[in-house]
């Protein structure tokens, strides 16, 4: 059995959290997350003010995590922290501080990709939500399709050409004049709104697209996002504003959901597994649902705390490199971006 205490800071939020277990299974200690709700004010995070938040708050998110773990520093194995993709002033301060704790304890260290954290973040609720399976990562700053063969040995099928998943809805939401981040705001709205008032192209979605078509699994949002501004300047946004954000979410939401049924029925993979904060909507969670079951494929989707930035993802994600004898050096840096580790050919 092995502890690792997560660490992460690659974005908007401080988080620290503990897990234990051995191979899949994997029991969450303790989770602490301290979103940087100055963001809000701003309609976006701020580097610079996420980076020194994140100063203020680690060593107590740190010492809360392991208290309400009841263990002690001494009682962990190795200290996991996200060292990439993310922002470089805020992946640092994880860095710095999991290197630091690292050298002072005695304690091995272990770098995580942040993507392969969403990768593993559902598991720790699910436990069934293991390899091989298809995976859909939809954040603020990415959307990937990915085909998880094993762990550790992910093929990249598809990305977005432009905007995040995530994005898009915050882009939206602001064309809408609601608050930042925009996702759940249009979700709600969108329930409301009549699905025939405004019917966007399905961005990258023709019937004539093959397997090995470069479009096939791709996506890209900044077409729909110039297709709403449209429809913001012809129309009474006070009075088309809930039948436009159906029509948006609409439009995204049949699209990812067409790409990765093309995805799980190419790697007959009878697994769908959604990370990453927009893995929160439950409209998408359920087309998906609705979609996947027609091919036999069950869809797992972690609850919102799971599902946006948190360290109990990296910790999973720690556990499964330490188990495979991965350890980080003390000079260990954070990068902005950095591919997956163990891409295969897709
Ligand atoms: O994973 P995350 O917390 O942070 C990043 O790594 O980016 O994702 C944040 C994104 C935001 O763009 C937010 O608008 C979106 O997740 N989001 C949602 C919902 N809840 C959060 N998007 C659509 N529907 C939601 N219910
Ligand atoms: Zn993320």
């Amino acid at each position: 059995m092995t502890r690792i205490l997560g660490i992460e800071t690659s974005c908007d939020e401080t988080s620290a959290a503990v897990v234990e277990g051995t191979g899949d299974e994997v029991e969450q200690k303790s989770l602490v997350i301290l979103s940087q709700d100055v963001h809000k004010v701003f309609g976006g995070v701020v580097p610079e003010i996420a980076s020194r938040a994140h100063l203020t708050s680690i060593v107590p998110v740190v010492n809360r995590a392991l208290s309400e773990a009841d263990l002690a520093l001494s009682d962990i194995d190795a200290i996991a922290v996200t060292y990439a993709p993310g922002l470089v002033g805020a992946l640092l301060v994880g860095v710095s501080y999991g290197k630091s704790l690292a050298f002072a304890s005695g304690r091995a260290l272990v770098a995580v990709h942040h993507m392969e954290g969403h990768l593993f973040a559902t598991q720790l609720q699910h436990p069934e939500a293991v390899p091989p399976f298809t995976a859909l990562l939809i954040s603020g700053g990415h959307t990937l399709l990915v085909d998880v063969e094993a762990w550790g040995r992910y093929r990249l099928l598809g990305q977005t050409r432009d905007d995040a998943a995530g994005e898009a809805f915050d882009k939206v939401a602001k064309l809408l004049g609601l608050p930042y981040p925009g996702g759940p705001h249009i979700e709600r709205l969108a329930k409301e709104g009549d699905p025939s008032r405004h019917r966007f192209s399905r961005p990258m979605v023709r019937r004539d697209q093959r397997v090995g078509d470069p479009d096939y699994y791709d996506v890209s949002f900044s077409g729909l996002k110039t297709a709403v501004l449209n429809a913001v300047k012809r129309a009474d946004v006070e009075t088309e504003r809930a039948h436009i954000a159906r029509g948006f979410q609409d439009a995204l939401i049949e699209t990812l959901v067409e790409k990765t049924s093309r995805a799980a029925r190419a790697h007959r993979r009878t697994r769908v597994v959604l990370g990453g904060g927009v893995a929160c909507n439950q409209t998408l969670a359920g087309a998906m649902r609705t979609r996947m079951a027609k091919i036999g494929a069950d869809v797992f989707a972690p609850a919102p705390r799971l599902a946006t930035d948190n360290a109990a993802m990296i910790a999973r994600a720690g556990l499964f490199r330490y188990e495979h004898g991965e350890r980080a050096p003390l000079d260990l840096n954070a990068y902005a971006s950095l591919p997956l580790p163990g891409l295969i050919a897709a």
